[in-house]
C-alpha cells in the first residue's frame, strides 16, 4: 500500500498544486500560513514540514525564518518533491530530504517544530505509530507538532470525494483517525489541542511534550 501510494503521488505531481488551487487556494494558503505561525518559532528555528508534498507549507515557513533558521521537508515522492525543488530553489533556508514519515534521518531533538498538512490521515497503521514516535524522537523538549487536516466538508460532492480518499486509505484506519483523532494524538502527547483554520474548511491539532 505504501509503494502504491507513493507512485499515486509520483503521477499526482504534475497537477497537484492546479487540483488544490481550482478547490481551496485562498483557504488553503491561509490556513498554511497559520500553521507556519503556530509553530512559533522565532528567526533562528529549525522547523521540519513532514509529508511536505510540493512544498505549499516550507514557503510559508520561510517567511518568518532568518539567517540562522531553516525549514526542512519530507516526502518519500520523488515526483511530489521534484515539483517542490523547483518552487522552493530561490530560498537557501529550505531543504528537501526524500525520507518516509516512519523513518526520519535526523538526530534526536533537531528540530523546534514539527508540521504536517492534509497528510496525517494518510498514515496509517504500523507508518503512523513509527511516524509519531518519529515525531516526538525529532522534536526538542516542550516544543510542538502542528497537524493540520480537512475538517468534514459541508458539501455533499465534496463531502463524497473527502470519503473516497479515506476509503483509497484503507477505511476502517483512515476512519478511526477522522473520528478520534484528539484520542489517538493524546496517546502520543502530554497536552493536545485543537484550532481551526481560516475559512473553517481545515482543523490544526496543537501536540506538546513536557519532556
Ligand atoms: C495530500 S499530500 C499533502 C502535501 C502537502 N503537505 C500539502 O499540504 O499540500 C500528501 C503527501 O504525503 C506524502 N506521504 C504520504 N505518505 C507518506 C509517508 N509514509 N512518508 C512520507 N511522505 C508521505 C505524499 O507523497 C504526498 O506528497
Amino acid at each position: 500500500m505504501g509503494r502504491f501510494r507513493q507512485k499515486y503521488y509520483d503521477l499526482f505531481a504534475a497537477v497537484y498544486d492546479r487540483f488544490v488551487a481550482l478547490h481551496a487556494s485562498d483557504h488553503q494558503q491561509r490556513a498554511r500560513h497559520l500553521l507556519a505561525e503556530k509553530t512559533g518559532g522565532g528567526a533562528d528555528a529549525k522547523v521540519l514540514d513532514l509529508c511536505t508534498g510540493t512544498g505549499a507549507v516550507l514557503l510559508h515557513h520561510q517567511m518568518g525564518l532568518g539567517k540562522g533558521g531553516m525549514c526542512v521537508g519530507v516526502d518519500f515522492s520523488a515526483g511530489m518533491l521534484n515539483v517542490a525543488k523547483e518552487k522552493t530553489k530561490a530560498y537557501p533556508s529550505i531543504f528537501l530530504v526524500q525520507a518516509d514519515a516512519g523513518y526520519l534521518p535526523f538526530k534526536n531533538r533537531a528540530f523546534d517544530a514539527v508540521t504536517c498538512s492534509h497528510a496525517f490521515y494518510e498514515l496509517k497503521g504500523e507508518t503512523r505509530d513509527r511516524s509519531l514516535h518519529e515525531i516526538k524522537r525529532v522534536l526538542k523538549k516542550g516544543k510542538p507538532f502542528l497537524m493540520m487536516e480537512h475538517d468534514l466538508p459541508a458539501n455533499r460532492v465534496v463531502r463524497a470525494l473527502f470519503y473516497v480518499r479515506l476509503l483509497s486509505m484503507g477505511a476502517g484506519k483512515a476512519l478511526e483517525i477522522l473520528k478520534h483523532e484528539g484520542e489517538v494524538l493524546g496517546r502520543y502527547f502530554d497536552s493536545v489541542y485543537k484550532v481551526n483554520a481560516p475559512g473553517g474548511k481545515s482543523k490544526i491539532w496543537i501536540c506538546k511534550n513536557n519532556t
